[in-house]
């Protein structure tokens, strides 16, 4: 089989796509086919050689997947060849077959994906057992979520939303803290342009969060618990940020706080009935759509090693997977999987992975003038209406003048119509389609007609649903579908646009 080795400890260009011999279960144990994995931190430390646990060399990283089960070791009789898993292993997961210990298995519902399935075990587990578990936060609390935009980050997030809390999130630029927003945030710092303390002091008047976490450690871990609420718990989940801090013992002792260690690895294997426990409850909120993973990229397994590297430079939010085999036979085997719908009115969005409104099958030709699903919440600030304008040299005033928008737009401020119609509705689309589409490519071809029904205000939130119009036969294995795409304002009883779009399929 194929894997991504690690033959050296080093960063992840050392990593090498090569042929290794396929793994044999052993007793209790299970050969899974990977279909995704998940990537995590921890995976770009071990390969390094600075994780609590170091592998004997050459050995694959990647510690959660989902997939398909291949071949059974002795004794086991949980689950069968061909049943549908999530599972979790410390090292070995980016390769075609990895092993797994049948009692850590999890069923794959029907209804979640590969790629959901292999990417919330470790960032949603951490979490939940973090938040839930160790931190006891309560409905109505304060928690504030430092690296909220990365893997454990966006997690917490939704978490603490699920659980009822008020959440603020902090992270290092407005593009992250746009996407912790769409994931439910209530508010949000950017501690890399304003005080991290002052801040704070300002969203809780005064009073502090009862519940920090945090991810990154280093500078913000001092001026983050300086900040803390009487009785605060703070979790101490990683340090992203490179350094440990030390803290005075003092500022426990002042503001009668706890710090709290969290070791999600060493929990699965010291409580394993409880982890199985923690695991079940998330999947009952993914199946509700209290909890949507967001995933931000893919990337197929010979690619792996640029997952960690992207990873380790700051450019990933939420999570990312690595995929093995077909994208259009995970796609299908993704689409056929879907039968559980996700609530519409979820405040928060599984970013490209939008939920689906209607089981889907193959035929296509069958979903003519049936709605196909609904994209994430997505928030249209004036960073990216900026952005937009820069990029595509549309500097129209009711766009990005403030001043005057305020002034003379009917609108009351700046709007973002360009923005929508032609980079968030492809986007928005193209995602929606390669869940529910099986093609080998999904072109974009345009927009047939577009009838903008009411403005976008910078700072709103829309959503895009898609239904399907029609579907041609080209020739040639391509096939012209044309969709309805109506995006939703949130809170407003009318649509922003409705515009008919074009793609062309190949087969
Ligand atoms: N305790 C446990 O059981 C447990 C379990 C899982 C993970 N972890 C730990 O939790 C941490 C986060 O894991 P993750 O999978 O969420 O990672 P991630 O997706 O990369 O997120 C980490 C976040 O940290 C921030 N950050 C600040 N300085 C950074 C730096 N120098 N390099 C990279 N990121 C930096 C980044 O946000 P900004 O750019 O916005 O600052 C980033 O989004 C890691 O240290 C990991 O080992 C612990």
């Amino acid at each position: 089989m194929k894997a991504l080795l690690c033959n050296s400890l080093g960063l992840p260009d050392a990593l090498v796509y090569d042929d290794m011999p396929d793994p044999v279960p052993g007793p209790g144990q299970v050969l899974i086919e990977m279909k995704a994995a998940g990537v995590n931190f921890p995976d770009a430390l071990v390969i390094q050689g600075k994780y609590q646990f170091k592998p004997p060399l050459p050995f694959a990283p990647g510690s959660e997947l989902a997939g398909v089960v291949l071949a059974l070791g002795e004794g086991v009789r949980n689950v069968k060849v061909g049943d549908r898993v999530i599972a979790s292993c410390r090292y070995g997961a980016f390769a075609e077959k990895v092993i797994a210990q049948s009692a850590q298995l999890i069923p794959l519902p029907k209804g979640i994906s590969f790629e959901v399935g292999a990417s919330f075990t470790l960032a949603y587990g951490t979490s939940y057992h973090a938040i839930k578990g160790r931190a006891g936060l309560k409905a109505g609390e304060t928690m504030l979520v430092l690296g909220a935009a990365g893997g454990v980050g966006l997690a917490a997030i939704q978490i603490g939303k699920a659980l009822g809390a008020r959440v603020i999130a902090a992270a290092s630029t407005a593009e992250k803290l746009a996407i912790c927003r769409d994931n439910g945030a209530d508010e949000t710092i950017n501690y890399s342009t304003e005080d991290l303390r002052e801040r704070i002091k300002e969203l809780t008047g005064g009073k502090g969060p009862d519940v920090i976490y945090d991810p990154v450690g280093g500078v913000y871990a001092e001026p983050a618990f300086r900040s803390i609420a009487w009785g605060g718990r703070y979790l101490v989940i990683g340090f992203a940020g490179g350094e440990i801090p030390s803290l005075p013992l003092n500022l426990p002792l002042l503001k009668g706080a706890s710090i709290v260690g969290v070791f999600w690895g060493e929990f699965v294997t010291r409580e394993l009935p409880n982890f199985i426990k923690d695991l079940t409850e998330m999947l009952g909120l993914i199946a509700q759509g209290k909890l949507r993973p967001y995933i931000s990229a893919r990337y197929a397994l010979p690619q792996g090693a640029q997952a960690l590297n992207d990873l380790l430079n700051r450019k990933v939010t939420g999570k990312v997977v690595i995929t093995n085999g077909d994208p259009g036979e995970i796609a299908q085997a993704t689409a056929a999987a879907r039968t559980t719908p996700a609530p519409q009115d979820s405040p928060v969005g599984e970013g490209p992975l939008a939920g689906a409104t209607t089981p889907q099958p193959a035929d296509l030709a069958a979903q003519v003038g049936r709605e196909i699903g609904v994209s994430c919440w997505f928030t249209v600030d004036q960073q990216r209406i900026d952005d937009f304008a820069k990029t595509t040299g549309d500097h129209q005033w009711i766009h990005v003048d403030l001043e005057r928008a305020a002034r003379e737009s009917p609108f009351g401020g700046t709007v973002a119509h360009g923005f929508l119609t032609l980079s968030l509705l492809p986007a928005s689309s193209y995602d929606i389609l390669r869940e529910h589409v099986q093609a080998t490519q999904i072109l974009n071809y345009g927009l047939n007609k577009v009838r903008f029904v009411s403005p976008v205000r910078a700072g709103k939130r829309v959503r895009n649903r898609v239904r399907i119009l029609s579907i041609e036969d080209r020739g040639i294995g391509r096939r012209l579908l044309t969709t309805e795409n109506t995006f939703e304002i949130e809170g407003e009883p009318k649509p922003a646009l409705v515009a008919h779009a074009l793609a062309m399929l190949v087969a």
